[in-house]
């Protein structure tokens, strides 16, 4: 399966094809900051989750030892899907090759997590990144974002980076979304750089379903 979306999917097949897994500067044995900020979202293994940009990581073999049972990756590199696929050799897993910002969800899912791919989408293109967002997650759905933070690094695997603060990743949430915890980490990368991260974990209509309860019926 050799699936090419452009010059964008060239690069990151190149990366994928040419390095270990463990020696790219986003590797982590251990995804605890997604794994304890789904716990503070309230997210359980009857979740649909979605890891965008996902990579070879290791967030879907730690979901499936805790029981998730429906877990799509989405990544623009094939061969970051094919690496993937070839470890977990499990059908609860499924897989999709796209450009997070031109995909056409079929369903929905409860969690959409993204570590480390927001910041590579360019300022003209960020709306689309948005658009499939709102259009991939369910009514209530949750929210994992970490990329760099302003004091970040500027670039990765030789592409320039946005970085954001929570502040700015709320706006571009919008207000349908509520801030549920954000944290700024330090990721140690396997040659011992340290890079400063900015996550968020938000949760969808939460203000809307709250409001609606305390208005009285018909208002
Ligand atoms: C820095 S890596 C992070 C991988 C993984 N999330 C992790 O934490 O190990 C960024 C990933 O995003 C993917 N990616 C970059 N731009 C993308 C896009 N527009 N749509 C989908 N995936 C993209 C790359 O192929 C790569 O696997």
């Amino acid at each position: 399966m050799k699936v090419h979306t452009g010059l964008m999917s060239n690069h990151w097949d190149e990366v994928y094809d040419t390095r270990p897994i463990d020696a790219v500067s986003w590797y982590e044995l251990e995804p605890v900051v997604s794994l304890e900020l789904g716990e503070a979202l309230g997210v359980t293994s009857d979740d649909a989750v979605l890891d965008v940009g996902a990579g070879a990581s290791l967030y879907v073999d730690h979901l499936l030892r805790r029981g998730y049972h429906d877990l799509t990756v989405l990544d623009v590199s094939a061969s970051a899907v094919q690496t993937l696929l070839a470890r977990v050799a499990c059908p609860l897993v499924r897989a999709v090759v796209s450009d997070v910002t031109s995909w056409e969800s079929s369903r929905t899912f409860d969690v959409w997590h993204d570590r480390e791919v927001l910041h590579f989408i360019s300022p003209e293109r960020r709306a689309l990144y948005f658009a499939t967002l709102r259009r991939a997650l369910s009514a209530h759905g949750a929210v994992i974002i970490g990329v760099f933070a302003p004091d970040g690094p500027t670039t990765c695997s030789g592409l320039s980076v946005t970085r954001y603060d929570a502040e700015g990743i709320m706006e571009l949430l919008g207000d349908e979304f509520d801030l549920v915890e954000e944290r700024r980490t330090v990721h140690v990368t396997p040659w011992g750089a340290p890079q400063s991260f900015q996550w968020v974990a938000a949760r969808r209509g939460r203000q809307a379903s709250s409001l609606s309860l305390l208005r009285p019926p018909g208002d």
